[in-house]
């Protein structure tokens, strides 16, 4: 039982600082060098301004009576109605309206899910690598976070029995969720009907939630993937997570919405209630008006990130990723010979480039990195991949 001065040991090693070695060290160079250009690729994020409608200077006062006051916990009700709309659109379902609560970004979003949902001492399985903030979630709320190495296996667990009996090898009877996200951070690859169904075969044998995170619902660069979480046997336990973040260009606006079974929603309401009791109500209304009005600039900013996806993964010679905002490389057989993954990355950050550390993502993950994409204007996205370019091949 931590008293004064500890803190509680779930939040032990938490921290703002999931890159720290590297920042600290990006900041020493350019203190010591003057004001040397640093490319940061290693948060994912967008160089463009977002729809016109849904700017913070469009949203005004006058327009909006008591636009500073809280809105209701549910959400705004025009933010509620563009979300019906938008999931209709999206997934070809019309969401009983009771069941969508809006929350402040995904990141909020996921942890009132996962207080919801989970019981200190559970087990949510992560498909590993992830988004790396989902492993502090899950230890912020008590819960181990059991990382499943699962997207670099893909090509040689190619049947549902394979998949499907890795995943369950996970499985223990403190496991009460599986946490799914399509299309992906930090692969960019997306699941296949056949990896749904290996998930939900594991899912209705132990009774598991599924965490279906939609936040790049629209980055996609191909054809137009269906919704995870609309698989038929999926649907029944999925807790879904959106957010405006990425397509819409909206991280700073903090708003996201999820929706699930009723027993779910219930406990996510009552969650939310005491987390921020509601999303930030002047990017509420401006979430609304993207999700209504902003498809000929998710359509121009989806043609323009893809352009962007390629020409990252031209010029370090991976894989064109089929969606989403980053792309994360193997260094293996890339690095100088004898050089660690971490010296790797200090290279980098010595030649002005910030990657995030594959371990951010799993810790099966120290010979990758990642990068995104999309933050940096194309001209300076050109520069940093001209430097990284030199350094993979500078062996
Ligand atoms: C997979 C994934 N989920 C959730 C989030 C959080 O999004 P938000 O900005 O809505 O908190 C991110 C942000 O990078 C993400 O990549």
């Amino acid at each position: 039982m931590p008293r004064f001065p500890e803190v509680a040991e779930s939040s032990v090693g938490l921290s703002d600082a999931v890159f720290s070695k590297l920042v600290a060290r990006a900041r020493q160079n350019t203190e010591r060098n003057g004001s040397g250009n640093l490319y940061a690729l290693h948060v994912g994020d967008t160089y463009l301004d977002p729809y016109e409608g849904a700017r913070a200077e469009a949203i005004r006062t006058i327009d909006h009576g008591r636009l500073h006051n809280y809105s209701p916990v549910q959400g705004e009700p025009v933010l509620l109605d563009a979300i019906l709309a938008h999931v209709a659109r999206r997934s070809g379902v019309t969401l009983d309206r009771e069941l969508v609560q809006v929350v402040s970004g995904a990141t909020a979003g996921i942890a009132v899910v996962v207080d919801a949902l989970l019981s200190p001492g559970d087990e949510l399985l992560l498909l590993a690598p992830f988004w790396p903030l989902v492993r502090g979630t899950t230890q912020r709320r008590g819960g181990r976070a059991i990382e499943v190495p699962f997207w670099d296996r893909l090509n040689v667990l190619t049947t549902v029995a394979q998949l499907e009996a890795h995943l369950e090898s996970f499985v223990t009877p403190k496991t009460a969720a599986i946490y799914v996200n399509t299309p992906h951070n930090p692969t960019g690859s997306m699941l296949s009907a056949a990896h749904l169904d290996a998930i939900a075969n594991v899912a209705e044998r132990h009774g598991l939630w599924v965490i279906a995170d939609e936040v790049y619902e629209e980055l996609w660069f191909e054809e137009e993937p269906a919704s995870a979480w609309t698989h038929p046997r999926l649907r029944p336990r999925a807790v879904v997570v959106h957010s405006v973040s990425k397509a819409y260009g909206l991280a700073g606006a903090r708003v996201g919405f999820v929706h699930g079974p009723a027993s779910a929603m219930q406990a996510i309401r009552g969650v939310q209630t005491f987390m921020t009791y509601c999303a930030p109500r002047p990017f509420q209304l401006a979430a609304a008006r993207v999700l209504v009005e902003g498809r000929d600039w998710i359509a121009t900013t989806r043609a323009h990130y893809r352009e962007l996806a390629h020409r990252a993964a031209d010029a370090l010679s991976v894989p064109r990723p089929p969606g989403g905002t980053f792309l994360f490389v193997d260094t293996r057989g890339r690095r100088r010979d004898g050089e660690s993954p971490l010296g790797f990355l200090e290279r980098c950050v010595d030649q002005g480039v910030l990657l995030t550390p594959g371990t951010a993502s799993g810790k099966d993950y120290e010979d990758w990195v990642r990068l995104c994409f999309t933050t940096l204007p194309p001209t300076e996205l050109d520069e940093a991949l001209a430097i990284l370019r030199r350094i993979l091949e500078d062996r």
